[in-house]
């Protein structure tokens, strides 16, 4: 137990982490959004010894230099472009992330998503509520069949696997791209074909899902010009980050019938989602859920507690695996 270091939780997350935390530290817990406002980190960080952090906190370099005691930044999230890593470095400031425990709920909500734009569940279910259901119908709510389609994946890291293998099962051919190509053992097992140009890979899927990080590199990566290139009848998911998608494009291009439809748990400008979208059937708009299980939201936390809880006890930085 050390109440001389003061840990910051920016917001309430799962019971068990927040009560492994205040067992060892001063830990104080934030209002949940209230740090979301640079400001208020501006303001208040400069007092912790750690932080226990959102995807939704903005620790950029000004942020990471105001909070000269912070010897830790522990993201409860595996994505991080919240976080000015390299200006966390120069400060000498620690950052973990949460890796591998949430891949399966994150590929399975993944897969809900796309199931649910390919069947036009939520459209159907909504018919329903409407008193519309007027018995089984020969013609109603097609969707796209899996089988034999193809599913080109952008950023073939954990969760863009877990993707593929969870397709291969509905019989989906897999396509992907990757800053670097998998290995032959992963391509091998996926039947998976390499390629080279993200052009190429959206003219050629029926699907196309997203799982590479944001960065300067793959902001708007799908934007207008590359939905043009899409099929018709394609579908776009989006479980990675909302910039990586010209979200006015892709809302633009559903109402056109460029692409047939869009499923999306990030956006953006979050929480905003764009003002077109809620009102087209033809896309599905999750409020970044797709790692929202009891398991992994517990086991998420219990990484990020468990990074800080060695920085703090003096443990050596290399035995923590998930230190950027
Ligand atoms: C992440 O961890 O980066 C996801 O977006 C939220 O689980």
């Amino acid at each position: 137990m050390d109440r001389a270091k003061r840990i910051l939780i920016t917001e309430p997350i799962m019971q068990a982490v927040m009560d492994k935390l205040s067992a060892r530290f001063d830990v104080t817990v934030g209002r949940r959004g209230y740090y979301n406002k640079k400001e208020n980190l501006l303001n208040e960080l400069r007092d912790y010894d750690a932080v226990l952090c959102m995807l939704s906190n903005p620790l950029d370099r000004e942020v990471i230099e105001s909070a000269g005691r912070l010897r830790i930044i522990a993201n409860n999230a595996v994505g991080y472009n919240n976080i000015d890593v390299d200006a966390a470095r120069e400060a000498g400031i620690f950052v973990a992330n949460t890796p591998d425990v949430l891949t399966d709920a994150t590929a399975d909500g993944t897969f809900a998503l796309l199931l649910a734009v390919a069947r036009r569940i939520p459209e159907a279910e909504r018919a329903l509520r409407r008193g519309e259901f007027d018995g089984w119908n020969p013609t109603g709510f097609l969707g796209m069949e899996l089988r034999g389609k193809t599913l080109g994946i952008i950023g073939m890291g954990r969760i863009g696997t877990g993707v593929a293998r969870r397709a291969l099962a509905f019989g989906m051919k897999i396509a992907y791209h990757n800053r670097s190509r998998a290995d032959d053992a992963l391509e091998k097992e996926l039947g998976a074909a390499y390629i080279d140009s993200v052009p190429e890979l959206c003219r050629q899927s029926d699907i196309i899902s997203l799982h590479c990080p944001l960065t300067a590199g793959t902001k708007h990566l799908i934007n207008g010009e590359i939905l043009t290139l899409m099929k018709k009848t394609a579908i776009l998911i989006n479980a990675s980050r909302g910039p990586v998608v010209d979200e006015a494009a892709l809302a633009a291009a559903l109402k056109s019938g460029t692409i047939a439809g869009a499923g999306l748990d990030v956006y953006e400008h979050e929480p905003e989602v764009h003002p077109d979208l809620p009102a087209l059937e033809n896309c599905v708009l999750l409020p970044h859920i797709t790692s929202a299980t009891h398991e992994t939201r517990e086991a998420m936390g219990h990484l990020a507690a468990d990074a800080i809880i060695g920085i703090l006890g003096g443990k050596a930085p290399e035995s923590i695996a998930n230190l950027l």
